[in-house]
């Protein structure tokens, strides 16, 4: 399968860049300091598909010493430019050479995998768990299957009814209603027990997972978010470190 990643275009970057935590991606990062602060040991971060910086500056907002990834350079200029005593590389190819074994406490991968194909998964679990530190952990957060059948504050699916007959590894499209690229973004389905198996390859344990829900209460027009979870978030660690 030939898979284009969208987020190697200036105007989508550009467009992405205008985000920030509002909407449906309120619930995407609403637990995500409770969750890294029970389970992160250390302050040393990678954040893996950094885009433009967003999930990044977030984490050094946590208090992390971050080093940003992606193989995006139009994503990575935009990362830089905002933040231009950060730390942002490009890993062509997922090379993760430069970065020595067991350096990390945590790595974090924010919407990442969610065009990333099921055989590339497997071999980059593996080679982010090498870069853990022992106690290290990876938060894996990704669009659930739901999402690409529903509308959310934040997305719209309507244009594509095809995306119900979706399989475990099938191309689906959704449009970001959020910023101003309509262009639809085009990612893999993934359900929960591909992901489970593709960690089982990797060397990797669940440690817990969410399903972030709105209570309803916030300041933002729901749509589905209160009885549809959006996104998964699963918190993995190595398997000899939970077993
Ligand atoms: C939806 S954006 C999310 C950006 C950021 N994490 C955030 O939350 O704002 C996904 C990013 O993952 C990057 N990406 C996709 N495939 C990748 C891969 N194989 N290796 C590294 N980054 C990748 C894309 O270039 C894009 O910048």
């Amino acid at each position: 399968m030939t898979i284009t990643n969208c987020y190697e275009d200036v105007t989508r970057a550009n467009a992405y860049a205008t985000l920030e935590f509002a909407n449906t991606y309120y619930l995407a990062y609403r637990d995500l300091p409770e969750i890294l602060a029970q389970h992160v040991t250390g302050t040393r971060a990678m954040d893996f598909g950094c885009g433009t910086g967003r999930s990044t500056r977030f984490l050094q907002r946590l208090g992390f010493t971050v080093t940003g990834v992606d193989i995006s350079e139009d994503m990575l200029q935009i990362a830089r430019a905002t933040d231009p005593t950060g730390d942002y590389r490009l890993v062509p190819d997922d090379n993760l050479g430069e970065f020595p074994v067991g350096s990390f406490d945590l790595v974090l991968c924010a919407f990442t995998f969610d065009n990333i194909p099921g055989a590339m998964k497997t071999k980059i679990f593996r080679d982010l768990a090498k870069l853990l530190t022992p106690a290290g952990i990876i938060v894996n957060l990704v669009s659930s299957p739901q999402i690409y059948t529903h509308k959310w504050a934040s997305f719209s699916t309507k244009d594509f009814p095809e995306n119900a007959e979706a399989r475990s590894g099938d191309v689906v499209r959704i449009v970001v209603t959020d910023h101003k690229d309509r262009r639809p973004v085009e990612d893999i389905l993934s359900t929960d027990a591909s992901y489970r198996v593709v960690y089982r390859s990797a060397g990797l344990e669940i440690m817990q997972m969410f399903e972030p829900l709105a209570k309803g209460d916030e300041p933002y027009s729901w749509v589905n978010e209160t009885r549809i979870a959006p996104w998964v978030i699963y918190v993995l660690a190595h398997q000899a470190a939970v077993g």
